[in-house]
């Protein structure tokens, strides 16, 4: 089925005061035609605005994550960067969540200037009332409240009817607005929705004051053209829905949120709601870069957003460092092999003009082409330079001890890439943490027990163990397990190459339950079983405080 776009206008207008002034002209009656025309074409373009509004929820749906957690400092840090990159909307926690939630969205309300600044809650008076709390300092704020719409929300999780949910919708938006101004409502499970109930609930949401209605796709199930029918619907049968902004939620269960997010935005929603790098809970949500590239690259949707595009890869690298995430080679517009062509033919076709093979020039999204691999021979400012590019910003002690391990790994390896740099940088992270690796001494080989010898500094004290294994790992995480005395259960285990060859570095992901929680460990090292004994003890550092 075609669905057309419902509006066609290009327009970059948005400044408050030219609505405001063209408003109130509006309803001045003047008898001058040319006037008249002028100011209602003026309406016109207000009313058909195309302007989308990118909120980013990398700070809460994408730190929902088990091992994605940061601090307050890293979440700062994520926060001014988005704010560079120019989103319109920070979701920065759920305050009533944890304090740590709660702080985090207070200092972040101070940190950040131009962002309006959300805060998640339930229907529920208290989550609102600390969500308001810890929006106190926010120059602009929001509060994000609502509830599960879908019968399977109702029925299994609420063990409610439609009627009750709806009056819950309307009672938490009124209670918001004796709050904050600016309320979004959400209708979780609305891709599962009946579309007539939904109808019925936004538009008493909105008569209860909600600025901004969001429409998740909660699970991840909908289809494109079923997903942008669902817009298209309440675009269409809502009263005041011309009023408000329709906000677009969608996850990547089935690998379509950046479809789904298209498909909305073409039938009338104009607020993406999106994280960096799409992480999120389970297969993730929409990615930022995705729909930002996506509606620049096709300039006949009319969709524009404020982003600043040439920050995309900065950021992308900046949170998979700090969440310890990594970026998939061949993730759209910022994996390793966005732009990196093998074939023969590509590479010719490439040379010789560049739009034959590529749809979007890499340096509008930061990746500088010619400075992707370092060698030993590239001076320190040249690592400088990389690192500010892929988002990190070193001291001049700290840039003197990653350029030391930079010469060092760049005579063991011809070429640096990325990876190798965010390797080197998360050493520079590593040596802050509370519980380091000292040393560590393994024997292992044919026909013999492993043993390995491991010493500890933690918080400046010396800690030494010497384990068996059957192998050269077990032993090493055997005798870390002597000196951390908890029970931790090495749950995921995973040894990636970055590049090819014997020479090459070795990244570890685990994942070690602790107390019922996941908690994530990385490490990068060209010595397999170090950067194992590393990945487990960045891991610990997260539950041992
Ligand atoms: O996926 C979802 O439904 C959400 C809501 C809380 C907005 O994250
Ligand atoms: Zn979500």
């Amino acid at each position: 089925m075609d669905i057309k776009p419902l509006s066609r206008h290009n327009l970059s207008v948005n400044s408050l005061i030219f609505k405001a002034i063209i408003k109130l002209l509006i309803k001045l009656p003047t008898k001058n035609r040319k006037i008249y025309r002028l100011i209602s074409n003026c309406k016109q373009m207000i009313e058909t605005n195309d302007k989308i509004f990118i909120f980013d929820t990398t700070l809460r749906d994408g730190e929902q994550v088990p091992g994605c957690q940061l601090n307050t400092v890293e979440k700062i840090e994520v926060a001014k960067a988005l704010e560079e990159l120019g989103v319109d909307v920070i979701e920065a926690g759920f305050p009533v969540s944890s304090p740590g939630d709660f702080n985090s969205v207070v200092d972040i309300s101070k940190a950040v200037t131009w962002p309006v600044i959300c805060a998640l809650t339930r229907a529920v008076e208290n989550d609102i009332k600390v969500a308001a709390e810890a929006l106190k300092y926010a120059k602009h704020k929001r509060i994000h409240t609502g509830i599960g719409t879908s019968d399977y929300h109702i029925k299994y999780k609420f063990n409610s009817t439609r009627e009750d949910i709806l009056e819950r919708a309307v009672a938490c938006v009124k209670f918001a607005k004796s709050f904050v101004e600016d309320v979004q409502f959400y209708a979780e499970d609305a891709g599962r929705t009946d579309n007539e109930y939904l109808a019925r609930v936004v538009e008493a949401v909105i008569k209860a004051g909600a600025t901004v209605v969001n429409i998740p796709d909660t699970t991840g199930y909908c289809l494109p053209w079923e997903f942008g029918e669902k817009i298209r619907y309440l675009m269409e049968n809502v009263k005041g829905i011309d009023k408000i902004t329709i906000a677009c939620h969608c996850h990547n269960d089935l690998g379509m949120a950046t479809a789904n997010t298209m498909a909305a935005l073409r039938n009338g929603a104009r607020q993406a709601e999106v994280t960096i790098n799409g992480i999120g809970e389970r297969a993730g949500n929409t990615s930022l870069e995705e729909v930002v590239m996506t509606c620049r690259s096709h300039k006949e949707l009319h969709l524009e957003s404020n982003i600043n595009t040439t920050h995309l890869y900065g950021i992308s690298r900046m949170v998979s460092s700090l969440m310890n995430m990594p970026v998939q080679p061949n993730k759209a517009i910022v994996g390793r092999n966005a732009f990196a062509h093998s074939s023969g033919i590509h590479q010719d076709g490439v040379l010789k003009n560049r739009e034959s093979y590529e749809i979007i020039d890499p340096k509008e999204v930061g990746v500088d082409e010619n400075s992707i691999l370092l060698t030993a021979r590239s001076g320190r400012a040249a690592l400088k330079h990389r690192l500010h590019v892929l988002g990190i910003d070193m001291d001049k002690d700290a840039l003197d001890k990653a350029y030391e391990s930079f010469l060092k790994l760049a005579d063991r390896k011809k070429e640096i890439n990325d990876d190798d740099i965010m390797m080197l940088a998360g050493q520079h992270h590593a040596s802050k943490r509370r519980i380091k690796l000292a040393f560590l001494q393994v024997t292992s080989g044919v026909g013999i027990h492993s043993v390995a010898s491991v010493g500890l500094d933690i918080a400046g004290e010396k800690f030494e163990a010497c384990s068996t294994g059957n192998g050269p790992v077990d032993a090493a995480i055997n005798a870390i397990k002597q000196i951390i005395h908890r029970k931790m259960l090495l749950k995921e285990f995973l040894i990636q190459a970055i590049n090819k060859g014997s020479n090459d570095v070795g990244k570890v992901h685990m994942t070690v339950e602790y107390e019922g929680n996941s908690y994530y460990g990385f490490s990068a090292n060209t010595d397999i079983v170090a950067a194992s004994a590393e990945a487990f003890i960045d891991a610990i550092n997260k539950f041992v405080r």
